[in-house]
């Protein structure tokens, strides 16, 4: 029997989480969490908002699936790596912020730290039983999004009801916008990163519109390991919660016979430089990764607001990143100091936008 505390229950990971636990007799669910939505009869223990720390000390779980959005997420992952519970992660934002401190507290608590995030699952389980020593790089898949081919010039106009609109996932409205600036992708290369231990130059992304590949895995003699599927969470989601027993899931299967033709590309950095945005700040490590998801998320809130403009997100981040003095991530202070300033400084930029 597992324990499960499932943060952020009400929204598109937290439902399809449910889900697969209630088709798992093996699977309790005994503590759920949501940002304000109420979460009522859902779980023995519950709570909308707050601390959800103190959910966590209440229900004592054997597993932590966080998927809440944003660096809300935070406290419940260190909670959850510090004390070696596993942790079901889909709240990528919280390993971007506070990367190494994740590590760090990974480490000491000596639990799991099991990816919920398509590419991330497929990574990992590409990756499980090999030496590091036999890989050469990973590759990230990118659907593109609902404007992959657009121009800059065409991006200018665009609509937040338009980003919202995904041609393959369906999602949570601020990883959706986030997949069609892509700098979901920017922040799930960083998150890569620290998953897997691997360099940045040691890490690609790729369009691939149908998103059927999730990633894939290159090794020293030349094979690539792929992993594919339809796009659907509930298979990651389930592999995490059920690691390693990889329980089956009501998910199709492929349909090769079908015809299934595979395409990839190379991203637009031009027209979607979130992506390059990320690569820099996680190359200068540190606070960096932290400023960049701040001053996004400032950015995509406005923007679904409408009160900037598609392309003015990534003028945002960008100018966050310049303005800011980042530092080395020592400890949880200093990262909530830096969320609290970039967050600050892309609120001025937005009355510039
Ligand atoms: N959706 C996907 O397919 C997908 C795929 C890969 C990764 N992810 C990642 O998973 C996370 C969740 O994504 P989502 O699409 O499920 O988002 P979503 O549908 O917007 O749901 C967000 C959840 O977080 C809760 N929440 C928001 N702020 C909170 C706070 N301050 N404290 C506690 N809970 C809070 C929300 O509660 P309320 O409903 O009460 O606001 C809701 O339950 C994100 O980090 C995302 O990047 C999602």
């Amino acid at each position: 029997m597992k324990r499960i505390a499932l943060l952020g229950a009400t929204g598109s990971i937290g439902r399809q989480a449910i889900e697969i636990i209630d088709s798992h007799p093996e699977l309790e669910l005994v503590a759920a969490a949501s940002g304000a939505q109420p979460v009522d009869g859902i779980a023995p223990l519950t709570q909308v908002g707050g601390d959800l720390t103190e959910l966590l000390e209440r229900a004592q779980p054997d597993v932590v699936l966080n998927a809440v959005v944003g660096f809300a997420g935070l406290p419940a992952t260190l909670w959850a790596l510090e004390r070696g519970v596993d942790l079901a992660l889909a709240n990528k934002e919280s390993l971007v912020a506070a990367g190494d401190l994740a590590l760090a507290a990974l480490e000491r608590g000596g639990g799991r730290l099991l990816p919920v995030d398509s590419e991330h699952s497929a990574v990992f389980q590409c990756l499980e039983g090999r030496g590091p020593e036999t890989v050469e790089s990973l590759v990230l898949t990118a659907s593109g999004g609902p404007f992959r081919g657009s121009t800059r010039e065409e991006l200018v106009d665009v609509t937040p009801n338009e980003a919202l609109v995904h041609p393959t996932w369906n999602m949570g409205p601020k990883i959706t916008i986030d997949s069609a600036t892509l700098a979901n992708k920017g922040l799930e290369l960083i998150e890569a990163h620290f998953l897997f231990g691997l360099p940045y130059e040691r890490i690609e992304v790729v369009v691939h519109p149908t998103s059927v590949v999730h990633a894939l895995v290159r090794f020293r003699d030349g094979a690539a390991l792929a992993h594919l599927g339809y796009p659907d969470m509930r298979v990651p989601i389930s592999y995490a919660l059920t690691y390693p027993e990889r329980a089956a899931t009501p998910v199709v299967p492929l349909d090769l016979a079908g015809g299934l033709t595979l395409e990839f590309h190379a991203p637009d950095l031009d027209a979607f430089p979130l992506l390059a945005l990320a690569r820099e700040a996680g190359e200068r490590g540190g606070t960096a990764p932290c400023a960049f998801n701040a001053a996004n998320e400032v950015a995509v809130g406005a923007f679904i607001e409408e009160r900037i403009r598609f392309v003015d997100i990534a003028e945002i981040v960008a100018a966050a990143l310049e303005t800011m003095d980042l530092s080395p991530a020592r400890d949880v202070d200093e990262l909530l100091a830096t969320d609290a300033e970039a967050r600050a400084v892309a609120a001025g930029a937005l009355s510039r936008a």
